[in-house]
Order: structure tokens, then C-alpha cells, then sequence
């Protein structure tokens, strides 16, 4: 089963698509009186997401007053205020200039101790359960496949955990360190069955890097080696693609 794709000329337009989107879903929440729950990730790719959302704040007066946010994933161990770390980025991008309570944000924390992570991870599922579950989960995707920190060979039984990174998403990743002798060897992030409980999923990819490894997770087969490929067996996820990310399809 293939997973459903939009096509834009570039990452500017499909970011506009999915900002609107959780415009839409936030505003339809907020007309009935609910709150709107959603599933967030970082990286380069929902940058401009966040910052068209930021200036629908600002000039369209779109409220996040009724929002919840989970984020997926952060390293381990890390500062909350490391430059590098995932907290850091959510705030730096999206929450300080947007009008959210602030005690409706959860990200996982990398400054945990050791014997108390699982703990925290069965505490944040539980949050997310609380929360009502997830009424829309925001994805990128790595190189290799991985959405959140699942990497290859994560189980699609997989909850919010303690995981090692692959040495391939450690080069990726190292330019946001000063060095990869300084860059985390592990992370915390949600697993793939509490993505996959997502009512609702956008992945977005844009640029060459990711062109092989979209055409894998929309058309080859499922499997666990791909963890975006999971996708193909969720019934509401699209991915939004500029051209270029698109041109193997
Ligand atoms: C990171 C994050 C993922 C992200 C992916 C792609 O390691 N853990 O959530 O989707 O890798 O990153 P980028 O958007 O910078 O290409």
C-alpha cells in the first residue's frame, strides 16, 4: 500500500501546505471547545513550517491557547539549554513567539539520570494517553529511514525509549556539534507504536539527500529497516515533498 504524497515546487510552498493544515486542525479544535494535540519534530525540515506558523500568530491571529505539544525525540544526555539540544530548538523556533501555555509542552528531557529514564519514558506515554492521544503527528525522516530517533530495526511494537543512535545518524547529524566526539551516542524518543497511534500524520522531506530514501518508504516494502515505511500501514499519513525529494516516485 502506498503512502499518499503531495508534490510542491519547493520546500517554501509544501511547508505553507502543512502550516495550514495545523491551522486548520487547531482552529476546528478551538470552535468546539476542545483542545488540539500535537506531535512535533525538529531537525531542518519543519523549520518553515514553524516559522509560517509563527507569523500566522503574529498576523493572522491564530491562537495556541487550546494546544498541546509532544515532542518526539531529544538527545541523551544533553543539557535542556545546550545549544544543540531538541528543547532548545522548540523554543528558539516555535514556542517563544507563539501564545502557548507553557505547562501544555512536553519534550522529552536529556537531562534525566540513567536509572530513572524508563520510568520517565512509561510517564511520558502515559502524558500523551492523558492528553487524549495525538491528534497530529509532524515527521521528518532521516537518511536512513528513521522518524523520531527509531532507528533501522526498531520494532513497530516500539514505545517511548532510551535508544543508540547509528554511527550513520551521528555523521548526519555532527554538523550540529562542535565535533562528533561531542555528539550523544544515544537519545530518548517516542517509539513507533506511539507514532503510529497518531490520529493523523504529515511527514515532510524536501532536497537530493532525501530524494532514495522517500521513493523506499512510499513504495518498497514494509519493513522494519526503513522505519518510515511503517507509515504505509497507518490509514491517514501523507508525506509533503518539494521536487526534488519527489523525484524518484
Ligand atoms: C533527526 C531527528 C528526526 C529528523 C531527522 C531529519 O535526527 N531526530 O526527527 O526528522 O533526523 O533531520 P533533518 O530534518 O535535519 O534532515
Amino acid at each position: 500500500e502506498k503512502i499518499p504524497v503531495r508534490i510542491y515546487p519547493d520546500l517554501k510552498e509544501g511547508s505553507k501546505f502543512a502550516a495550514r493544515e495545523i491551522a486548520d486542525l487547531i482552529r476546528s479544535k478551538q470552535a468546539a471547545g476542545q483542545s488540539c494535540v500535537l506531535g512535533l519534530a525538529t531537525g531542518s525540515t519543519p523549520r518553515s513550517t514553524y516559522a509560517e506558523l509563527v507569523r500566522m500568530h503574529k498576523e493572522d491571529g491564530l491562537s495556541f491557547k487550546n494546544v498541546i505539544t509532544f515532542n518526539l525525540d531529544e538527545y541523551y544526555p544533553i543539557d535542556n539549554d545546550a545549544l544543540q539540544s531538541y528543547n532548545r530548538f522548540m523554543h528558539v523556533h516555535l514556542f517563544d513567539h507563539i501564545d502557548i501555555d507553557p505547562k501544555n509542552i512536553h519534550i522529552p528531557s536529556g537531562e534525566i539520570p540513567k536509572e530513572e529514564v524508563k520510568k520517565y519514558c512509561l510517564e511520558y506515554e502515559r502524558m500523551i494517553e492523558d492528553a487524549g492521544g495525538i491528534d497530529m503527528q509532524i515527521l521528518g525522516i532521516g537518511n536512513n529511514g528513521h522518524i523520531g530517533f527509531n532507528e533501522p530495526g526498531s520494532s513497530i511494537l516500539s514505545r517511548t525509549r532510551l535508544i543508540t543512535l547509528d554511527n550513520s545518524t551521528r555523521i548526519a547529524n555532527s554538523h550540529e556539534f562542535a565535533n562528533i566526539s561531542e555528539m550523544p551516542r544515544l537519545a530518548i524518543t517516542m517509539g513507533i507504536s506511539t507514532i503510529m497511534k497518531s490520529r493523523r500524520i504529515l511527514l515532510m522531506a524536501w532536497g537530493p539527500a532525501k530524494t532514495a530514501v522517500v521513493q523506499k518508504a512510499v513504495e518498497d516494502n514494509v519493513t522494519e529497516q526503513i522505519p518510515a515505511s511503517l507509515l504505509q500501514q497507518h490509514n491517514d499519513s501523507l508525506f509533503i515533498l518539494d521536487e526534488i525529494a519527489a523525484a524518484d516516485l
